[in-house]
Formats: structure tokens, sequence, C-alpha cells
């Protein structure tokens, strides 16, 4: 960094997400699975704080900090790369610092490391004032970075297909409250639930439709009711991290016994969502969780929330 350049700072505040419905289709020929999700963003956040440095670097502080890889591997920095190469040719190519915070759990199914990476680029264009990259062409950058990542820049609730990039809004009114269990040390890689999920389904001789969203959670979204979306929710996922990770059948077990509206795994775990149909019913669900259930972490959040956002900009002279 030259003297004289901008020292500016800019933080960025992202969710974590839950898939209300997980359906996964044949394997395509890239290696990646044909999906129709149903994402809702969850108020468990993360915060990326991005600033100029002589050499990139991310360092990483919070509960799950020790999980997560300050390499080039990083996908944030990853993420900030990809955009930097968007920068005019004049622009020098400077390097950041990334900090995060971290608090959505690591490799739990909810997308954690990719919120970083949607949080990063939302700050570094920020940070350069590259106005002229818009909501798609970043939405585009973040395609390519991860299926989950575009998902993060918008927020809400909101179907994914393709590999998941493609993201339509989903409109409805109210929010639902949910309490979220990530096991102490559990961690389960992306590929190998996928590699799991077609390992089951070749035993059986399955072969998967080309997914559709249900029309029954759809409907049941327009209003949020806890009963109509409980019944509704579903995991093909599911299976494939219980094979993979059997406590997770006992820990939903536990959670509908103590009151849970339903449990399913979020993505492709091992965290564990479980709808309640109130704030008061998931007070009580966390403690009876926290007194009877596996080790775990256990949070309550509420969706849907939105995406990425800038929460502060301190601008030097
Ligand atoms: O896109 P992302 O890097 O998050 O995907 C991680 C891995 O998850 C992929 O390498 C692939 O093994 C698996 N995956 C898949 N089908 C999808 C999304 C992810 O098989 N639609």
């Amino acid at each position: 960094m030259n003297a004289g350049e901008s020292t500016d700072t800019v933080a960025v505040r992202v969710p974590g997400k839950i898939n209300l419905e997980l359906l996964v289709g044949p394997l395509r020929e890239d290696g990646y699975h044909e999906l129709s999700t149903i994402f809702q963003a969850v108020s468990v956040y993360d915060r990326v704080t991005v600033r100029p440095a002589d050499e990139w670097s991310v360092h990483v502080i919070g509960p799950y900090a020790d999980r997560v890889p300050t390499d080039g591997s990083n996908i944030a920095l990853v993420a900030a790369k990809a955009l930097g190469r968007r920068r005019p040719r004049h622009v020098p190519h400077d390097p950041v610092r990334i900090d995060i915070e971290k608090t959505i759990p690591v490799a739990g199914g909810m997308a954690g490391g990719s919120a970083d990476a949607a949080a990063t680029l939302l700050a570094c264009r920020e940070l350069w004032a590259m106005d002229h990259v818009d909501n798609e062409t970043l939405a585009q950058i973040a395609a390519g970075i991860g299926s989950d990542v575009p998902f993060l820049l918008s927020g809400g609730t909101a179907i994914g297909s393709g590999r998941g990039e493609h993201i339509t809004p989903v409109l409805g009114r109210g929010e639902l409250h949910w309490v979220l269990w990530a096991g102490e040390g559990l961690a389960l890689s992306t590929p190998n639930v996928y590699a799991e999920c077609d390992r089951l389904r070749a035993e059986s001789g399955a072969e998967p439709p080309v997914p559709q969203p249900s029309e029954e959670l759809m409907t049941a979204l327009r209003r949020m009711d806890p009963d109509d979306v409980g019944p509704a929710l579903r995991n093909d996922l599911q299976d494939a991290a219980v094979s993979l990770e059997p406590l997770l059948a006992e820990v939903m077990r536990t959670g509908v016994e103590l009151g849970a509206r339903a449990a399913l795994v979020s993505g492709s775990g091992p965290t564990v969502a479980f709808l309640t149909g109130s704030q008061a019913e998931a007070i009580d669900l966390s403690v009876g969780l926290a007194a009877n259930g596996p080790a775990g972490d256990i949070v309550r959040a509420v969706g849907p929330v939105p995406g990425a956002q800038v929460v502060q900009h301190v601008r030097t002279p």
C-alpha cells in the first residue's frame, strides 16, 4: 500500500441459510447434481470487514475460527481476487485484508463459507467503488465461486435451481422460528454427502427425476404457517448425512419428542434445523435440547432475513 492511498474499511453482515426443501436430481456431466431447492436466510450472522493491505490475507475469529482455512483456499479470498480481476486495467489490483467474525457453523450445511464469500464480494465492490458491477453481474461472479454464494447476496426465501445458483425469490408473509443444533466437533464435507446420496440411490436402484419445487411447500410459504410448512419440509441429502453421521437421527428424534413441529438436516448437514411455532416454543425447545439432547451448540434464529448488507463504511480522507 502506498502513502496517501485509501485506508477505508468496509464491513458487511451476512446470514447463514437453511434449505426448507432440497430436491437432488440426476448427476450432471460437470459433476454437479441438478437441484431444486428452497433456501431461507436465517438470523445467524458472520461479519466480514475488508481493508486495503500490502498483501492478500484472511483472518478469522469466533468460536469456529480454528476450523477455517486462512490460505489461498479460503473462498472469501478467492471471491476478492475474482472481483479484483474485474477492475478497470488502469486501476491497481490492490490486495485486501479480510477479517471474518464467524458465528455461522463451519462445514455445517448452513453455507457459512459461501456467506463469507458473498459478504466479501459486496464489501470489495464498495471498497473499490466498482459502480459498474451491478447486482446481476455480482451474482454471476458469485456463481463461479460456489453454488450457494448468489443466494447469500439476496437472502430472504428463494428457489435455487440449476446447481443451486439460479435464484428466484419466493414471496410470502410472516416469519418462521427455528432452533438450530450444530454438533460439537461434527463436520460433513458437502462432496462426500452428495457422493453418499449417489451411493444409496445406486443401491436402491432409484432414478431421480428432474426436480421441481413442491406445490405444497410453495403454498405453505405464502403465509409461513408452521402447521403447513412443517409437513412440507424435505431434504434429499438427509439420509446420506444420517448414514455418514448416525447421531443426527437421535438429535432429530429428541427435538421432535421435546415439541419441535418438524426437524430436518440443513443442506448437506450436520446442522439440524427444528421448526417451532413461536418464539416462546423456540425458547422452550432450546432449553430442553440443551438439557436432554446430544452435546452441541444450540441457537435460535428467525427467517427469512435479508442477504449480505454493508453495515459500515469508514472513509479516510
Ligand atoms: O458449488 P460448491 O463448491 O458449493 O459445491 C461443493 C460440492 O458439492 C461440489 O464439488 C459437488 O461435489 C457438490 N454439489 C453437487 N451438486 C450441486 C452442488 C454441489 O454435487 N448442485
